[in-house]
């Protein structure tokens, strides 16, 4: 059944089914799972403890990398299994449940969870963790993301492994293990291009924590590749123009810089759009690596990726498990801790794509709120890369909800990227170059080039006399910049 998968021969009687291991999980422990973007998930364990809770009364605090696959967050939502959840999701039944307040939910920096394990703020007493292989002193191999699992072992009690004997052991090598130090005798993160590798193949683990082992071969859960449109295609080329003008200017090369980008529709089209461009031997500091990059990788206009996890389609999913030595010298999978880390971004000198649910006139951006108080996913990793990018660039449809919304309003109903971490805007209407801009010019810019034209006039008129009656460095109506907002709670719409 996959005996072989365990080195540490001792190891072998610690196999046992999953709801043998889900009883391992007590009320209000803080568990901690592998899982990032649905790659390398748990996927018995804890939906054997989402069964257990529908009978008992059992609430957990839940720590991933990121959303988790195969319905896992639904289930243990719908269970009343969840007390807190973070760092991120982009589950509907458990975003219902953070919005009903059912379920606590911290919106976190993906590239600080592990910080705040580190600390102690959560100090986890369960991990869960899948693997390919238990090697012979104890140490495992991760799937196909790395996600906080270096940090949830390390903090764990008590570690229940998954091992999914659908992923070859060939997979070992592509991942890249290192753990920051603690204060106080950290040294610097040597990582000096996307390609540079510091770590082991391994994650090291102290084998007598090991409480229970589980086998299952349940392929991670494929991703949804949605076509670009016409919006997200009119987005993806001026991305690309803009980077051709870039290039013209002197200000990049062909090569462009590593690039990230956020999950999603306007992501892959991003990517896409690049494939038939001019630029070449392209390279990815990203978190996760999707479709769009293994078409860059197969094509030879993409020479390296690096990411904390994959989450691709069925398709790609299987050209990559089944043929992954053709991939071992072109991507590399790191803990979140380091895709994520705010003095790698900087130092490689990243440009990231990351997407908004609104802006506002002077380029605050709302990644993660729907009228302000309603979460929609979290903010993810966008935040450590737009703060520390050498260019921030955010994109979104100039309009939602077929016109109701403009994605450009007055103001922001929530902030997750200030003005001063958003170099550039881009709709489908045009794009704003806001670097060198201060806030009155930033205003005038993003409505000239963003904004969709049913909303224009009303933005402008908006934004005249803002300047004209209160006026100030960043000029606002107050009692008026949310009355857009107000307008599409009442009515239905923005539009007046
Ligand atoms: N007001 C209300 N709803 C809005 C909206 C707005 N201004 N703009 C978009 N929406 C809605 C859409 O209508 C859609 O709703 P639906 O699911 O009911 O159809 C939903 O938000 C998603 O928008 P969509 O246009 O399909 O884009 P997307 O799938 O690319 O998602 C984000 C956009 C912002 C929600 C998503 O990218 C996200 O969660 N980002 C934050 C995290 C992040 O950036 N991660 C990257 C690094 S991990």
């Amino acid at each position: 059944m996959g005996y072989e998968r365990i080195g540490l021969e001792a190891l072998r009687d610690k196999v046992m089914t999953a709801q043998e291991a889900a009883a391992l999980i007590n009320n209000g422990m803080i568990v901690g799972s592998s899982g990032f973007t649905r790659g390398g998930d748990t996927k018995v364990v804890l939906k054997a403890f989402a069964q257990r809770a529908k009978n008992e009364d059992l609430k957990i605090t839940l720590v991933t990398g990121a959303s988790l696959g195969h319905d896992t967050d639904a289930e243990l939502a719908e269970s009343g299994a969840l007390k807190k959840r973070l760092p991120f999701q982009v589950d509907t039944v458990l975003r219902k449940n953070i919005n009903t307040g059912n379920v606590l939910f911290i919106d976190q920096h993906l590239g600080e969870t592990a910080e705040h394990i580190l600390n102690g703020e959560f100090k986890i007493d369960v991990a869960i963790l899948e693997v390919t292989e238990i090697l012979e002193d104890g140490s495992i191999i991760p799937t196909t993301s790395v996600g906080n699992n270096v940090d949830i072992a390390k903090s764990a009690d008590k570690i229940i492994l998954e091992i999914n004997t659908s992923i070859p052991t060939a997979i070992r090598g592509i991942h890249d293990i290192y753990k920051v130090e603690d204060y106080g005798s950290r040294t610097a993160i040597n990582i000096t291009s996307c390609d540079t590798k510091i770590g082991t193949e391994y994650i090291k683990i102290d084998p007598s924590k090991i409480a229970g082992i589980v086998f299952h071969d349940i392929q991670d859960m494929a991703g949804d590749i949605v076509p670009a449109d016409e919006a997200t295609s009119a987005i993806a080329k001026n991305i690309v123009t803009f980077f051709e003008e870039e290039v013209e200017a002197g200000r990049l090369t062909k090569e462009l810089k590593p690039l990230q980008c956020g999950i999603g529709k306007v992501a892959n089209a991003v990517l896409g759009g690049l494939e038939h461009s001019n630029f070449e031997n392209l390279v990815m500091y990203s978190e996760v690596l999707q479709d769009s990059t293994f078409d860059l990788i197969d094509s030879g206009k993409m020479n390296f990726a690096s990411a904390s996890s994959m989450t691709v389609s069925q398709e790609c999913y299987d050209r990559v498990i089944n043929n992954i030595e053709k991939y071992k010298d072109k991507i590399v999978l790191r803990p979140q801790a380091i895709s994520n880390s705010c003095e790698v971004i900087r130092r490689l000198g990243i440009i990231g794509i990351n997407t908004s649910i609104e802006c506002d006139i002077y380029g605050n951006v709302n990644s993660t709120h729907v009228s302000g108080t309603h979460m929609m996913n979290g903010i993810g990793g966008s935040g450590d890369f737009a703060r520390n990018a050498y260019i921030s660039i955010f994109v979104t449809a100039s309009i939602a909800k077929g016109g109701n919304i403009s994605s450009i309003v007055p103001m922001v109903s929530h902030v997750d990227h200030t003005e001063h971490d958003v170099d550039i805007i881009v709709t489908e209407q045009g794009l704003a170059d806001l670097r060198g801009l201060a806030p009155r010019e930033r205003a005038l810019e993003i409505i000239k080039n963003c904004v969709h034209p049913d909303y224009k006039e009303e933005l402008l008129s908006y934004f005249e006399r803002a300047c004209e009656l209160r006026g100030g460095q960043t000029p606002h109506i107050l009692e008026e910049a949310f009355s857009w907002h107000t307008r599409l709670k009442e009515t239905g719409s923005m539009k007046k």
